[in-house]
């Protein structure tokens, strides 16, 4: 396959174009030019499929009212235009692979769980993920088969979340935050690329899919594990007003919220999980 990925230089994008290419497909990297996403039609040309990525990190900052704008117009804007370059071409790629995240399903207190089925969220997170999705609409009007994958938080030690709380669990200062009930449903990185390609070869599935393992954890969980992993204690909670303090509503709508989210269309279409507990994504990660 011809396979475009923009976002390229990012977490998944990294580990999607290793994948792609060591599988013998003929991988684009396309990255921004001057700040925003290349979206000259020659990238895109003759592809397969398109994975898009890219987007302003949602964790890099506080959410100021302009970092809000940069979040939402690097995703919904940039995914309304490369979807008009798609609809323009002679031959579109058969599937566009565009990023979501698990933020739409806002926070869901356990025992209660979601799948693809239901949103109920509230918040800038969930308001950004509804727009999002919605922006690739003239890209399935046009009769390109669009998959929005729903990410959980991707863990790996080389980036993202779980980078981040990396140093201060080997120092044996980690815990819980907040009290530590919210749930984390989460991703190992090293499943991501097998199950877009299990995305990619089911032609039923359309819309809207969760990429998160089977087993979710509440953050007290995640919290034990992680320290079990380090052999660490992580006994230093951080209370829920100092994440507020700190973060603000970032950390509120990423820290302390959360929801079990089960990726009930990947079951259901047959995509076995290479690392469906968290225990067996860790120690897979720390072992290297
Ligand atoms: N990692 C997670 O836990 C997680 C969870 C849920 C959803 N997601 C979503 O999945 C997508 C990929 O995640 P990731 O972790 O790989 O993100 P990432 O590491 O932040 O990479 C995103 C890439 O997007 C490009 N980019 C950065 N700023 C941009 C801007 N202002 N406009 C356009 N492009 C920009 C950059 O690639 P170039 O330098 O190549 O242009 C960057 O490397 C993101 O949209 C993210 O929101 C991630």
């Amino acid at each position: 396959m011809r396979i475009a990925i923009t976002g390229a230089s990012g977490l998944i994008g990294k580990a999607a174009a290793t994948y792609f290419q060591a599988r013998g497909h003929a991988v684009t990297r396309v990255s921004r030019q001057r700040g925003r996403l290349d979206l000259d039609p020659v990238s895109f040309q003759d592809q397969d499929a398109v994975i898009h990525l890219a987007g302003a990190n949602i964790a890099a900052q506080r959410w100021s009212d302009r970092y809000k704008k940069l979040l939402y117009s690097s995703r919904v804007e940039t995914t309304t235009q490369l979807c008009k370059v798609l609809t323009n071409m002679n031959t579109p790629p058969q599937i566009l692979l565009c990023a979501s995240a698990i933020g739409i399903y806002g926070h869901i207190e356990p025992p209660a769980y979601v799948d693809e089925g239901l949103i109920m969220g509230d918040g800038f997170l969930y308001k950004l993920c509804v727009d999002w999705e919605h922006s690739t609409h003239l890209a399935e009007e046009m009769g390109i088969r669009v998959v929005h994958m729903r990410f959980g938080i991707v863990l790996s030690p080389d980036g993202g979340a779980l980078a981040k709380m990396l140093p201060v669990f080997k120092l044996g200062l980690g815990g819980r935050v907040g009290l530590g009930k919210q749930m984390m449903s989460w991703i190992a990185l090293d499943e991501i690329p097998a199950a877009m390609e299990h995305v990619i070869n089911t032609p039923d599935l359309s819309g809207a899919v969760n990429f998160v393992a089977p087993k979710a954890v509440s953050n007290a969980e995640f919290t034990r594990v992680l320290a079990k992993a380090l052999r660490r204690p992580a006994f230093l909670p951080v209370p829920a007003p100092a994440i507020k303090v700190l973060f603000g509503e970032m950390g509120k709508e990423l820290l302390l919220s959360g929801a079990n989210v089960i990726p009930k269309r990947l079951s259901e279409s047959g995509y076995v999980f290479r690392y469906p507990d968290l225990e067996t994504a860790l120690s897979q990660m720390f072992s290297r």
